[in-house]
């Protein structure tokens, strides 16, 4: 089943305190955002991808393409303040599609397989997200007192890919921007509209790149990766 993804890039970064985009950051030789984007080049079900930028990392990022043989973007548009204004100004220049992915470009791990899902449960029924089962006992606290332990089993970590029928995000971000409301996830823009959400079981190794914890983790994650290859 074919899809198109968005991957807003528009980031800043400031919890890596890199002094620059993180998606710059190298791993195993190349830049994170390369790593993500490879995953939907060499994706033969994906036929497009739009990558919402800075204005002014537009050139070294097509600079990147170039070098990097990333040959399915179709759009660089302008991100904006927030995550979800970038998403938007992607999903306002694409030409209807059928299925449509958003994912973090700061989630290199991604993998085929858990795309492949997420596209078939959002064909099948609208809206499906990667998450992945909280390991930990969760309380909710207030003023630094337990409220409640709150059951696990109910409780899962929301991760991208997010895919959605293209209509049905469509109009969850346009109602979005008229009403002024601010989501974290674009799931939460479509659950408002009162469209269930379904989730797909991902996997732990696709973390988001936020601090530099996570670049030692995400070293691990590739060489786990290049050892199950036999590299
Ligand atoms: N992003 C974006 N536009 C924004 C903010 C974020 O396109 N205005 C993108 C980031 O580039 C990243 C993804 O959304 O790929 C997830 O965001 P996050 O991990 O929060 O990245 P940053 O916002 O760059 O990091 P920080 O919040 O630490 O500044
Ligand atoms: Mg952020």
């Amino acid at each position: 089943m074919r899809y198109e993804v968005v991957l807003p890039a528009a980031g800043s970064g400031k919890r890596m305190g890199a002094g620059k985009n993180k998606l710059f950051l190298i791993l195993q030789n190349k830049p994170i955002l390369i790593h993500t984007l490879e995953v939907f080049q060499n994706d033969a079900n994906c036929t497009g991808i739009w990558l919402a930028v800075k204005p002014e990392e537009r050139e070294y990022i097509q600079r990147l393409l170039n070098e990097h043989h990333i040959t399915k973007v179709k759009g660089l548009p302008n991100g904006g303040e927030e995550r979800q204004h970038s998403v938007h100004s992607c999903i306002k220049e694409m030409e209807q599609v059928d299925i449509v992915l958003v994912h973090d470009a700061a989630r290199p791990f991604i993998t085929n397989d858990i795309i492949a899902s997420l596209v078939e449960c959002a064909d099948v029924k609208g809206a499906a997200i990667a998450g992945v089962r909280a390991k930990d006992t969760m309380k909710k606290v207030r003023d630094g007192i337990i409220v409640e332990t709150v059951d696990r089993d109910d409780l899962w970590m929301i991760q991208t890919p997010q895919a959605f029928q293209f209509d049905i995000l469509y109009k969850a971000e346009d109602v979005a921007e008229k009403v002024g409301f601010l989501g974290t996830d674009e799931a939460m823009l479509v659950e408002r509209l009162g469209y269930p959400v379904h989730i797909v079981e991902a996997s732990y190794d696709n973390i988001k790149m936020t601090t530099v914890e996570d670049l030692v983790i995400g070293e691990a994650i590739l060489r786990k990766r290049s050892q199950a290859l036999g590299n």
